[in-house]
């Protein structure tokens, strides 16, 4: 199927490629998130002009009701801030604000069939999910992700592996788009920072961390000290290794895998070592993480519920973004409307 870019940083050091990314605005992120993609957004912003939106009109194909949509753009704004986006390095946007999305959809509306949009994996899988629900904005997800990336002539796109094809149907759109019209886009791809992707597991021993998941096994960065705590304290284990040098079992190794992430190297090599020596308190390991869990996640937690009282601070946020990303896409439009030839005036 398609191709990601990997990139090493002995030659990312390219300012000039533009970087676009969504967001979905279902509020609470947790640790998968930030390993699997804000850190990544987060290397990107220093080396890249970057565009990162929150999805929020991509949310009303599954949401029809869209009363919580406000707080949860809030809260996602937040959660990134706190994370390490930095809005004076990246564009951070709201999808509904750049206005030219949805003329930019209408025209790539043109260009996409209707076989290949009922056979993407994502449609197939939300029409069998809620079937009184089958829309047109859901069938058309793709184009719609498709023009948000190309409205910034976006070529490198951080998403994990479910995106890969959306991202390939929007090379598909683009290169006929480019071909009826004249070449005014380049081909987006999917990218990663080989060595940054991160597949945080469950606390429960199997899959990984997710939303949709168990959420006794997903950390949150809402979580407050005592959850965070109950949590870990309830992570799988057993009665330990009975041999010196056994193999982990997967459940153990997720543990580690955890550790790695947020605790110091020798608290981990302690660890490690006490393992391989049949002489390991799973206990003792748990409270060790949970303890640096909560040194991760705490501050970003508090600096998240700081940014989420300053209603004013967040409007400027999304003001400066909208601005941003509507010149953008004010100078991709005019290029649009020329190739395709609605230059009458
Ligand atoms: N579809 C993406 C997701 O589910 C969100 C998204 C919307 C996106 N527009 C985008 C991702 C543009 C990359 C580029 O996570």
């Amino acid at each position: 199927m398609s191709e990601t870019t990997h990139i090493s940083p002995s030659n990312s050091s390219d300012t000039t490629a533009i970087v676009m990314s969504g967001i979905r605005p279902t509020g609470y992120l947790h640790l998968g998130n930030y390993f699997g993609a804000i850190r990544n957004y987060i290397k990107m912003q220093d080396e890249f002009t970057c565009y990162f939106m929150v999805a929020d009109l991509h949310s009303l194909t599954t949401h029809p009701d869209t009363k919580s949509l406000k707080a949860n753009v809030q809260r996602v704004l937040a959660e990134n801030i706190a994370c390490g986006l930095d809005p004076d390095k990246a564009c951070l946007y709201c999808q509904s604000h750049v206005y030219e999305t949805g003329e930019l959809y209408l025209y790539l509306n043109m260009l996409a069939y209707l076989g290949e949009l009922e056979k993407t994996v994502t449609f197939k899988e939300k029409a069998r999910q809620h079937p009184d629900n089958v829309n047109a904005g859901l069938l058309t997800y793709p184009v719609l992700q498709t023009a948000d990336i190309i409205m910034h002539r976006a070529s490198l796109v951080p998403v994990g592996k479910d995106q890969e094809q959306h991202l390939e149907m929007a090379r598909n759109f683009v290169k006929r788009f480019n071909h009826r019209y004249g070449e005014v886009f380049p081909e987006p791809q999917a990218f990663n920072y080989q060595q940054h992707l991160v597949k945080v597991p469950g606390l429960d021993g199997s899959g990984k961390m997710s939303k949709s998941e168990n959420d006794m096994a997903t950390l949150y960065f809402a979580d407050d000290d005592e959850l965070i705590r109950k949590k870990v304290m309830k992570a799988k284990t057993d009665s330990g290794p009975t041999a010196p040098n056994s193999i982990k079992p997967d459940y153990i190794e997720n543990i580690f895998l955890l550790m790695k992430l947020v605790s110091a190297s020798d608290v981990y090599e302690h660890y490690d070592k006490a393992f391989n020596e049949a002489n390991i308190r799973y206990g003792d390991l748990k409270k060790q993480l949970a303890e640096d869990m909560i040194r991760f996640i705490a501050p970003i937690r508090e600096k998240s519920t700081t940014i989420l009282t300053d209603e004013k601070y967040l409007k400027g946020i999304m003001e400066k973004g909208a601005e941003m990303a509507g010149e953008s896409a004010a100078k991709t439009m005019k290029l649009v409307r020329e190739a395709i030839g609605l230059n009458y005036y």
